[in-house]
């Protein structure tokens, strides 16, 4: 099967078919990280740029590790250094950059859209690497790849998504993309952190943790956005973690082999206690392994194999 598609904009637009053509090729290429060596010439000659107008830590660091063990060069814009800083409209910085012809151009932005606006504009691909509020669909791919590794399949599972639906591009990624492949997705949170549009999306809408992790095979927690919301959303951080911090006791409501999932960072002792995190039944770490074989497959995908 080829891949098609010049962007990597969202998961909406893609059909299950294709998320199972990504998940192979990332768990075909995952193999390239465990090797002594862990390169292999078949990006040589590309470029893939990075532009992060908001923190990241896995993200940005994967997509680096990504590249160079496909042997492409890469470059990180570094926002907060960069002309950004004397005003230049994003519309001008991605201009210049791909004028400099990258392959690839990598996005994160604060603004919903952003990289869809880039991917109208530019000859040279657009990965989403997270949009305001929008979307995350490396996230979501790398997060089917790790249930899809720990459970052997994605249709039939019960999936639990809990905390601050509201500010999570993670969560309506994520959403969209258990309920393509077949999972059933209960998500949990305050009233005041459960958008209206969640149901539209395929999920089932609960106030209740206990209600979302009884029976689920996937729970996966989000990070309280702090930074994203104002006092309108919370009373106090004591009393979220009282009704929506994940511990122990709740492992028990869960199926017995349920997975713990995060995409980081995590509050440890706020959405998550520190037991549950670092437990048994944690993918947490997987996860992040996951990323880096998702995004080489995704750069592998775009530029690189048939294309070639
Ligand atoms: N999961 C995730 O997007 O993490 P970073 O913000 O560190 O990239």
């Amino acid at each position: 099967m080829e891949f098609r598609r010049k962007d990597l904009l969202g998961i909406a637009e893609l059909d299950p078919d294709e998320i199972r053509h990504i998940l192979d090729t990332a768990a075909s290429l995952k193999e390239i990280s465990t090797r002594p060596i862990k390169k292999v010439p078949t990006l040589r000659g590309k470029t893939v740029v990075t532009v992060f107008y908001e923190p990241s830590t896995r993200t940005r660091m994967s997509f680096e590790i990504a590249a160079k063990r496909l042997s492409a060069d890469t470059l990180n814009l570094t926002v907060a250094a960069s002309s950004a800083v004397k005003g230049e409209t994003l519309s001008d910085t991605a201009h210049n950059l791909e004028a400099m012809q990258p392959d690839v151009l990598v996005i994160r932005h604060y603004a919903s859209g952003a990289p869809h606006y880039l991917a109208r504009r530019l000859k040279c691909g657009v990965i989403n690497a997270g949009d305001g509020l929008h979307a995350h669909p490396t996230q979501a791919l790398l997060d089917l790849l790790t249930v899809r590794e720990a459970k052997g399949r994605l249709d039939g599972l019960n999936v639990a998504i809990i905390g601050d639906i509201a500010h999570s591009r993670v969560a309506r990624s994520d959403i969209q993309a258990f309920t393509k492949m077949g999972s059933r997705v209960t998500v949990a949170g305050p009233a005041t952190m459960l958008p209206p549009y969640l149901e539209s999306l395929g999920a089932r809408v609960t106030c209740s943790l206990e209600e979302a992790v009884a029976g689920a095979d996937v729970i996966m927690m989000l990070r309280l956005q702090l930074e994203r919301m104002g006092q309108m959303f919370l009373s106090t951080l004591r009393e979220y973690s009282r009704f929506f911090g994940l511990g122990l006791r709740h492992l028990e409501l869960a199926q017995p082999d349920a997975i713990i999932m995060h995409p980081g960072p995590l509050n440890r002792g706020v959405e998550i206690s520190p037991e549950v995190a670092d437990g048994a039944h944690s993918v947490i770490l997987e996860q992040v392994t996951n990323g880096v074989a998702v995004r080489m497959a995704m750069l592998y995908l775009m530029i690189g194999g048939e294309k070639a």
